[in-house]
């Protein structure tokens, strides 16, 4: 395909190690294939979503000014007339869902906007059109406020269209955001990431940590208890750095859960992902103090080998983690803990993995997710040859798999029978049983009518399959174990 770069208009440019974080607003002359399948007045939209829950959360806000532009959404994707696919980078197998759905996309008569925004869209940037002829846009994880001038120009110029900026700039729209759940909602507080974990792409496609304001999370979060809302998951990739990018607000991470704790009528609150050097005394404290904050924490450890934790860039030893969890639990005794780890890692050895795995058995995670090394275009850790062979990636991958079935079904047992509080979600998949999970994220299912959605009731836990566990309702009178 021939394309001639027309106009290029760069608003800033910079690199910065180990990966060019350029940024750019341009355009390409001549696209070959927009012209004849343009759509002047879109009407409908589909928004795939990939990856973590800020994905999840950008998906809504996106969504939200695509309904204020007067657009509804389809369930199809082959009906739609703007097509959106929100994308994810962290291992290649996410990356590569993608390419395939996008390769297949474009090829049906409907004329369709077609756009890619995300992770991908800041890794790949221009490359994408190249590679997807029929591709309209890419929109970057800090430009998701840009969707609606990006659509524009896209509409008006027939030109493919991409906009990519590698900061973060406080103006995004997120009262409109378009929830999908009614019990439930995520509040970003917190975008990027500076710790620079050496397998991890984060910094690179999300940028640098920006703190979102106080008071207007704290907008939201009152907006949120008014329509109803019982529990708020606060998001960032590491929500343990709010503020200190900001001294001046004079609000830390747990000065800010103190305030939204504050909120009349608030319900409970999460908070996701925390890195393990971030989190305080004051954290933990906040979690024994504020009725609202729940008790679970998720705290990846990553590596449990002090050689691969540093080659990871994880800025603490195994011990320093093991402290925080033994303080952690001494203020918080019964906190549910999870933890994300990757196996695999360049030069990890049997006896290496072995300290992860007898980590995990002394720490006993009330949740793991466990990832094989997936190597990242333009990060350090790329340099390094990936020398662990798959089969003993998925070897190892497995064994944890394993053993945290194990644990948990110990957890599990050791609680059957206590009667927990439960917020209740939505109906469970076979449409009878309802759903909730207490604060401890553990998942309940028991009988009840649908008019208890959405509170919170005490449930006796008398079994459990797999992960979930089964309950009778009690009288709200009994003693539970919060
Ligand atoms: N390969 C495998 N897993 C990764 N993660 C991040 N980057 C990679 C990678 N390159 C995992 C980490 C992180 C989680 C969200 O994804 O465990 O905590
Ligand atoms: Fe990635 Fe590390 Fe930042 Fe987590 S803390 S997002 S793993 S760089």
């Amino acid at each position: 395909m021939q394309q001639i770069l027309n106009t290029l208009i760069i608003n800033t440019l910079y690199y910065s190690e180990p990966m060019s974080l350029l940024i750019l607003s341009c355009h390409f002359k001549e696209p070959p294939c927009t012209i004849d399948r343009f759509m002047e007045n879109p009407k409908t939209y589909f928004v795939r979503t990939y990856g973590c829950q800020m994905n999840e959360l950008d998906t809504q806000i996106m969504t939200g000014q695509l309904e204020k532009r007067g657009l509804t959404a389809v369930c199809d994707e082959e009906e739609a007339d703007v097509v959106i696919f929100n994308t994810c980078s962290i291992r290649d197998l996410a990356e590569r869902k993608v390419m395939g759905k996008l390769g297949q996309l474009g090829r049906g008569k409907k004329r369709q906007i077609i756009g890619v925004t995300g992770c991908m869209a800041m890794a790949k940037k221009d490359s994408l059109f190249r590679k997807f002829p029929h591709l309209d846009f890419v929109v970057g994880t800090n430009n998701i406020t840009d969707l609606g001038p990006v659509l524009d120009e896209v509409i008006y110029t027939q030109k493919q269209v991409y906009k990519t900026d590698d900061r973060f700039e406080e103006n995004l729209d997120y009262l409109s955001a378009k929830r999908d759940h009614k019990v439930k909602a995520f509040v970003s507080i917190i975008r990027g990431c500076d710790k620079f974990c050496t397998y991890c792409v984060v910094p690179y496609t999300r940028g640098q940590e920006v703190s979102r304001p106080p008071e207007s999370i704290i907008e939201e979060c009152k907006k949120l208890v008014d329509d109803g809302y019982k529990e708020i998951t606060l998001l960032g990739q590491n929500v343990n750095s709010y503020g200190k990018d900001e001294p001046s607000w004079n609000c830390l991470f747990h000065d800010l859960l103190a305030k939204i704790d504050q909120i009349p009528g608030i319900g409970r609150i999460r908070f996701m992902t925390s890195h393990p050097v971030d989190i305080t005394k004051e954290l933990m404290l906040a979690i024994r103090d504020l009725p609202s904050l729940c008790e679970f924490v998720h705290f990846p450890i990553q590596a449990g080998s002090n050689r691969i934790l540093k080659k990871m860039h994880r800025i603490y030893t195994k011990e320093q983690y093991f402290e925080k969890v033994a303080l952690l639990r001494e203020i918080v005794p019964d906190v549910s803990l999870g933890t994300d780890i990757i196996v695999g890692f360049p030069t990890e050895t049997e006896e290496e993995f072995l300290e992860t795995y007898q980590a995990i058995e002394q720490i006993r995670y009330s949740l793991g997710f466990f990832y094989a090394y997936s190597p990242r275009k333009g990060t350090p850790a790329m340099r390094w040859k990936d020398d662990v062979p798959e089969e003993v990636k998925q070897d190892r991958l497995q064994r944890l798999l394993d053993l945290q079935e194990k644990i948990g079904n110990d957890l599990r047992k050791e609680k059957t029978g206590n009667t927990y509080e439960v917020l209740v979600e939505r109906f469970n998949k076979d449409g009878k049983l309802l759903k909730g999970r207490t604060r401890r994220w553990e998942k309940v299912i028991f009988e009840g009518p649908e008019s208890m959605i959405g509170t919170l009731q005490n449930v006796r836990v008398h079994s459990y399959h797999h992960e979930t566990f089964l309950g009778t309702l009690v009288h709200s009178e009994t003693k539970y174990h919060n």
